[in-house]
């Protein structure tokens, strides 16, 4: 062919051709840019501010006059009614869906209540309900210090701002009971200024900069994991103040906070059974999501929790967070074009494969926790049991790591199934050393299996007396919450907010 510019000199109007057509190409690209733009802002911008409040606000009804969109799928998030096959919001007794898990956490306050996580909105209401907070009056303080209300409330940053991060911690939970009163909310992720998204939990800023890096310089679509991950994290109470810190200084993996937590031989509790000194993960969705498929090609924890949906042309961000498969359509077939039974079929099949090993090691557990109880009974010396009990330890911690963050399955399977397979690994290695110990006092047979095939059994096998926790519980919420509520209304009364 020849040059278009001989074509062009052979025949002129094709040079004008060319022109207008570019020209009417470049336009309709202008319209189109302009269109995304302004859709953009639009999502951001298209409200008339009805009030005006302070940076931290922390009642979400008054963010809502501004966000009425946001702000009503917010508090969806007390919809109870889905449930999937092993999360949701739909509340949960995994007590008494699985029993081992009393004797596994035998001394510790998980083995008197343990629900599965809901909605936002329940935040408040279930930790003053939960047997875990205990039922602190006439007197009696709560068993759990202060930092459990951090991630529970933008409340948090507000009384942080008030009386220092340190301050905060301080003291037992209840001592800040009637200041702690709206569930997780607008202020815990949004500047009040101008709607960016914001870090408020001191922890994760900390941890940052622990590890030389500024929380500041990341990426919007990073902001759009991290704001989850002031709460969705692996963390732990250091010191007598019961100072928050997240455990990453060697890293994210299960080893390396492993390291960091026996560098430092920090226990949560003494096992009652075996007296191991325990450790009990959180709930590490964060770092077992960054080892995952769908965090390595960049997606943030909002592009599936939070989707973008759509209101009479105006395009926003659903803020009713929950589990994905509860809006397939506007999550996963946003990129994969499987249809939703398919999709949510993908989910199961990595859930039930990674729980059929992770049982296999809850039922090893349970075994070691009670030859290493029947090993002490028989006379056995701390040295001997030295080994056994770290390795108890360090099985434990894999299988809780897994347990405790809830979406890791479908996160991240490959890391989930490598984790359980060398925490059964250990589990079988401390099995072994306690046959051994115990044949040496003795005993050669095997030691029996606890009968505990429901939770009333199992909290009876460890010793807890549930009648009078439930009693004492009952008698806190029906006379100590009403007084917190009236004293927060109260001071709520006296917060600055402006009519425009
Ligand atoms: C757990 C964190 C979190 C909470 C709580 C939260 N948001 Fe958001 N919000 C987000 C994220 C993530 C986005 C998406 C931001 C982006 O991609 O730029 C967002 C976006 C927004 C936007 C921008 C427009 C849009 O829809 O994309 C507004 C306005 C907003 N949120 C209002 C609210 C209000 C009002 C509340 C309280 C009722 C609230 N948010 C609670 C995380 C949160
Ligand atoms: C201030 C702490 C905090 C922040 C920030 C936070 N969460 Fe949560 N989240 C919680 C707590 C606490 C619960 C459990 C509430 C309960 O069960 O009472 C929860 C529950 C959930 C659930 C279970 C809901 C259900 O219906 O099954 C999902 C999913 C979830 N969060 C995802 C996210 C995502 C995604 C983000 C970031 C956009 C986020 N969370 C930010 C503390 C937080
Ligand atoms: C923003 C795009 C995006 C969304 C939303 C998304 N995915 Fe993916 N997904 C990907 C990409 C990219 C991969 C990696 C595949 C590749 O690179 O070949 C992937 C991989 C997968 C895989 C195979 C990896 C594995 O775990 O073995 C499954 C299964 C999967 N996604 C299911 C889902 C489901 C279910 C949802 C909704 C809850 C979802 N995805 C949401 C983009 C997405
Ligand atoms: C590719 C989509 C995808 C991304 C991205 C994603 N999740 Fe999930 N998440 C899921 C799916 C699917 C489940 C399993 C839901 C179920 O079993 O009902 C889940 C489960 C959860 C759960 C338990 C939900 C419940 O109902 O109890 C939490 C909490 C959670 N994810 C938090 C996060 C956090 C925090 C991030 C970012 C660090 C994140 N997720 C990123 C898809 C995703």
């Amino acid at each position: 062919m020849k040059p278009i510019s001989d074509q062009i000199k052979e025949k002129p109007w094709l040079g004008w051709a060319i022109f207008f057509s570019t020209i009417i190409v470049v336009f309709f690209l202008g319209l189109l840019a302009l269109s995304i733009i302004e859709r953009r802002t639009e999502a951001v911008f298209a409200y008339t501010p009805k009030v005006e409040y302070t940076q931290w606000e922390p009642r979400n009804e008054v963010w809502g006059q501004n966000f009425p969109r946001q702000y009503n799928r917010y508090m969806q998030t007390a919809d109870t009614s889905f449930a999937s096959k092993y999360n949701g919001g739909a509340m949960r007794d995994m007590l008494a869906e699985d029993p081992r898990l009393v004797v596994l956490w035998a001394g510790y306050a998980f083995s008197k209540e343990y629900s599965q996580g809901r909605g936002h909105y329940y935040a408040i209401n279930d930790i003053q309900n939960i047997l875990r907070t205990g039922a602190p009056m006439e007197g009696q303080k709560s068993p759990q210090p202060s930092t459990c209300w951090t991630c529970k409330s933008p409340d948090v940053p507000r009384v942080m701002q008030e009386v220092g991060i340190a301050e905060f911690y301080k003291g037992s939970w209840d001592t800040r009971g009637a200041e702690i009163m709206n569930f997780i909310g607008c202020a815990d992720c949004h500047d009040a200024q101008n709607m960016n998204l914001r870090i408020t939990r001191p922890a994760l800023v900390e941890a940052y900069d622990r590890r030389g890096l500024d929380i500041n310089k990341v990426s919007h679509q990073d902001m759009r994991s991290l704001v989850c991950a002031q709460c969705h994290v692996e963390y732990y109470f250091q010191g007598e103040d019961k100072y928050l810190v997240f455990p990453w200084d060697k890293g994210f993996t299960v080893e390396d906070v492993e390291e960091y937590y026996d560098s430092y031989t920090f226990k949560d509790w003494t096992h009652a059974i075996s007296k191991t000194p325990m450790l009990k993960a959180q709930h590490p969705d964060f770092e077992i999501f960054n080892s995952g498929i769908h965090a390595q090609r960049g997606l943030s924890c909002a592009d599936c929790h939070m989707p973008y949906m759509n209101e009479g042309g105006q395009k926003f961000t659903d803020h009713k967070i929950q589990s994905p498969l509860n809006n397939v359509a506007n999550t996963c077939q946003v990129c994969h074009r499987e249809e939703t039974p398919k999709l949510i079929a993908n989910v199961y099949e990595r859930q039930d494969k990674i729980k059929q090993n992770r049982d296999k090691l809850e039922e090893l557990l349970v075994r070691a926790h009670v030859e290493a109880g029947k090993a002490w009974e028989l006379g056995a010396k701390e040295i001997e049991m030295q080994a056994i009990l770290q390795d108890i330890r360090h099985a434990q911690w894999r299988w809780d790591f897994i347990a405790a963050s809830h979406g890791g399955s479908f996160h991240s399977p490959i890391e989930c199934s490598r984790i359980i397979s060398t925490g059964i690994d250990i589990a079988q290695e401390s099995r072994i050393k306690l046959a051994r110990l115990l044949a040496s006092y003795g005993y050669n047979k095997e030691v029996p299996y606890p009968d505990i095939d429901t939770k009333e059994k199992a909290q009876k096998y460890i010793g807890l007396d549930m009648q009078k926790l439930n009693a004492d519980k009952e008698k806190f919420i029906k006379e100590v919450i009403p007084q917190w509520k009236k004293q927060a209304e109260e001071r709520e009364k006296t917060y600055a907010i402006k009519n425009l």
